[in-house]
């Protein structure tokens, strides 16, 4: 989606590279499909150089977010900018800054990687020694050396998400943008892909991603925005998110499943608040201001009452503990 054919700008000049001006600046920003508003009025910034996720539950516009910036949507209202450059006057200019992955990335099964990539590359206007370089940046940036010569038919679900991933990055876009980038690959493949895109992030590119594994996020992201009913309902790093909806969280596990009451009611004693139990984990957690200080307190009490934990700890919330405390359900966690 990045236009090879656009003529390199001085970086002084080009859009975006003044001091502040933020990679996406979406104010106020609506989208609607008929009846159905996917996006109600959703503000956020991201600064540049930083990897952004948007979280959110099913159809909370995540998606509809991802196909505004990439000019596939127009908005019904509120404005949306992309390196400065507003989506519907300047939509020419922010296709050139931007590769979306998956979306025009047909790989062909019966060409290697290398062909595809450079076949990728003419189809941006490059001629073949350009598209022959180009071809060559990308199998670095993403690791694909080894299997570059290799038919795309054979590669592995990972190595093919990835190949995926250079096809939009050959016009070296200044943001990539991935939506869901890892669902349904398995956990070795989505580990390949995380790696791809630090690398590119390392390398200055851009990157707003959405995905539902609250793992990928605390592996990838710098900044978070969780998104609800198509609005921004909290940013931040995930570590200022995590420490918003506050305090600590006393986890507690135990071997035998018929001591979860008992643990459960201590912990109340103990932290005022209401446990959670898991009963097929055997594991029971509270939020505890308290900190150590109520960790050591029911320590104590489950010792007097002759309770064995298996183990018993204090540690940061989850994201899924985030979205449970920022919109009141469940967030879908790894629904792939
Ligand atoms: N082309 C469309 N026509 C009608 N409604 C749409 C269209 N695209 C999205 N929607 C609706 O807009 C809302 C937001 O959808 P969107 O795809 O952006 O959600 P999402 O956060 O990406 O969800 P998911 O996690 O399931 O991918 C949903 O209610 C969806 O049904
Ligand atoms: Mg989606």
């Amino acid at each position: 989606m990045s236009a090879a054919m656009a003529p390199p700008v001085p970086a002084a000049s080009a859009p975006g590279a003044g001091t502040g001006t933020p990679l996406i600046e979406a104010g106020d920003l609506t989208v609607r499909f008929g009846k159905v508003t996917a996006l109600n009025g959703l503000n956020l910034t991201a600064p540049v150089g930083q990897v952004l996720a948007v979280l959110g539950p099913n159809g909370a516009g995540k998606t509809t977010f991802v196909r505004s910036v990439a000019t596939l949507i127009r908005p019904d209202g509120g404005e949306l900018r992309v390196l400065g450059l507003d989506v519907v006057r300047e939509a020419a200019g922010v296709r050139r800054e931007i590769g979306l992955a998956g979306q025009f990335a047909a790989v062909e099964p019966a060409m290697t990687g290398r062909e595809n990539l450079e076949m990728t590359a003419r189809l941006f206007g490059h001629g073949r020694r350009a598209a022959r370089s180009a071809a060559g940046v990308v199998i670095d940036q993403l690791g694909l050396g080894e299997v570059a010569g290799r038919r795309s038919a054979t590669y592995s679900g990972g190595q093919r998400r990835r190949l995926d991933l250079g096809a939009s990055l050959v016009g070296a876009p200044r943001l990539l943008l991935l939506d869901e980038p890892t669902t349904g690959l398995d956990p070795a493949g989505r580990r390949e892909v995380w790696e791809a895109v630090r690398a590119l992030a390392a390398s200055g590119t851009g990157i707003l991603l959405t995905t539902h594994y609250l793992e990928e996020a605390d592996e990838l992201a710098d900044q978070v925005v969780v998104i609800d009913h198509g609005r921004a309902i909290a940013a931040g790093t995930l570590r200022e998110l995590k420490s918003r909806i506050g305090l600590d969280v006393i986890e507690a596990s135990v071997a035998d499943a018929a001591l979860l009451e008992d643990v459960s009611q201590i912990l109340h004693q103990v932290c005022g608040g209401e446990p959670r139990l898991d009963r097929p984990a055997r594991k029971v957690t509270v939020p505890a201001a308290g900190g150590p200080a109520e960790l050591g307190a029911a320590i104590t009490l489950l010792a007097g009452a002759g309770i064995v934990v298996e183990e018993i700890g204090l540690r940061r919330p989850t994201l899924d503990e985030v979205f449970l405390a920022l919109t009141g359900e469940h967030s879908e966690g790894s629904r792939p």
